[in-house]
């Protein structure tokens, strides 16, 4: 019986063996609709060519035979259109394997784009912490390299984009210094054209640091208020001025540009929703980030989870426009068998990379053309920089309490490679004197 995951893999085959037919279309589109059922759509100027209709006809009648509920009858498996664009139009596109001209038109239930990824925004550079598993440390590790920024004297913007479960901001700001709204209220208020209302007061200074300044813009304000009524919409697609729809993931990067405008930070850094799921997807693939954090603790959870990603990058051609943002932080890294457990987690990150990311070609071979890094390569974005847990992390309240004696080298003994990898990766000797 076909399911879901055999649907492509027939059509690239029946496609590939009929390859003289499906080669002569300027286009075909594989329209794989709501509910996981597929059919085709090809040029309507091939009416004029009652013998290369027939032979497409034939193809897809092929498919259909195989594909069972996944299929359409063929008095319906094909369709004509004459713009290809504006059947394409809010679907995720991409490229069916093998076939050139082939391209899969994917109707998601959620405007989630884990494929489409933004270019990269430089100016200021933003920086992403996500992870597969939630309690991983994240926001701790976010709050600390806010504050190590700050104290190298950048002007650091911090987003709390943990919408369904909000947190960062009660650590990096007391109670009394809660800004009255959130990014959960402007992405609210943007659905009615009333974003600016709250913008001016989304965003509070954090008072953890004395030479540099963090800003937070929290996941709500000082009163949630109908949390989860707001919550239920953020999501939404507005009318685009420029014709058509702006998904939720392009909102969020009007937003976060118009928090760049009016902070004018050096850098941003984002606390991501944990796992796979529309708010973390425009996170990681929609704002542009220079380095993605991806926190990994050891466990078949991790891996499964970063493997689906993968996979899913790699199906859709989005791989290459991704990867070279990617870096494996290892969290909690347990106090004893330390090396041990160092040594194991970038042995499975780098089956993990290779299997999903790096080119097939010998490891060590990184060239424009070729990205493969060698297993044991400390620069690889496979090789995990740590951060070690530490009982002075561990069940703190609140990290702006935590501040109050913080100490400059407990903090680096903890967090140093991944503070000193993040300095790097954004310039930061050229950025301040
Ligand atoms: N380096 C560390 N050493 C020991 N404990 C830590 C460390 N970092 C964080 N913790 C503790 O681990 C717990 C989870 O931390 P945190 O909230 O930062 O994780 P998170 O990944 O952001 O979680 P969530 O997915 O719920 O947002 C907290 O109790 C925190 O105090
Ligand atoms: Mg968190």
């Amino acid at each position: 019986m076909t399911t879901f995951d055999n649907v492509l893999p027939i059509v690239e085959k029946v496609f590939s063996s009929h390859a003289d037919t499906i080669q002569q279309l300027d286009w075909v589109l594989v329209n794989r609709d709501l509910t996981g059922r597929v059919r085709f759509v090809v040029p309507s100027a091939i009416a004029d060519r009652p013998e290369l209709k027939l032979a497409v006809q034939n193809v897809a009648d092929a498919v259909m035979d195989q594909l069972g509920p996944h299929g359409y009858a063929t008095s319906s498996s094909l369709l004509y259109e004459s713009d290809r664009d504006s059947v394409c139009l809010g679907a995720a596109q991409f490229p069916l394997h093998n076939v050139p001209n082939g391209i899969v038109v994917d109707r998601l239930a959620t405007d989630s784009t884990w494929q489409s990824i933004h270019d990269m925004a430089n100016d200021p550079p933003r920086i992403v912490f996500y992870s597969i598993k939630g309690g991983v440390g994240r926001s701790t590790a976010l709050a600390i390299t806010a504050w190590h920024l700050a104290q190298a004297g950048l002007r650091v913007l911090v987003l709390d984009l943990d919408l369904e479960s909000p947190g960062l901001s009660s650590e990096l700001l007391p109670e009394d210094r809660q800004p009255q709204y959130g990014i959960t209220d402007w992405l609210v208020e943007d659905l009615v054209g009333n974003g600016s209302t709250v913008l001016e007061a989304m965003v509070s200074a954090s008072p953890l640091s004395h030479d540099g300044e963090i800003y937070v813009a929290p996941a709500h304000g000082r009163d949630p208020g109908e949390y989860l009524s707001k919550l239920g919409r953020v999501w939404m697609s507005v009318d685009d001025p420029a014709g058509g729809r702006q998904l939720w993931d392009g909102r969020l990067r009007r937003l976060v540009g118009q928090l760049e405008d009016t902070v004018k930070p050096d850098v941003v850094l984002i606390d991501s929703r944990s796992g796979i799921d529309e708010i973390s997807s425009g996170c990681v693939t929609a704002l542009g980030a220079r380095l993605v954090l991806m926190f990994a603790i050891e466990g078949h959870q991790t891996w499964n989870g970063y493997n689906m990603l993968f996979s899913n990058w790699q199906r859709t051609d989005a791989a290459n426009k991704i990867r070279d943002r990617l870096q494996v932080v290892a969290a909690l890294v347990p106090e004893i068998e330390t090396a041990d457990y160092l040594a194991g987690l970038r042995e499975r990150s780098y089956e993990l990379f290779a299997q999903g990311l790096y080119d097939d070609v010998p490891p060590g071979s990184v060239t424009a053309d070729y990205w493969h890094f060698e297993e044991h390569d400390e620069t690889a974005p496979h090789a995990p920089w740590a951060v070690r847990w530490h009982r002075s992390f561990s069940a703190i309240r609140s990290l702006e309490g935590r501040f109050a004696d913080i100490d400059a080298q407990q903090v680096m003994a903890v967090f140093g490679p991944l503070l000193d990898g993040v300095a790097v990766t954004i310039g930061m000797d050229d950025a301040k004197p």
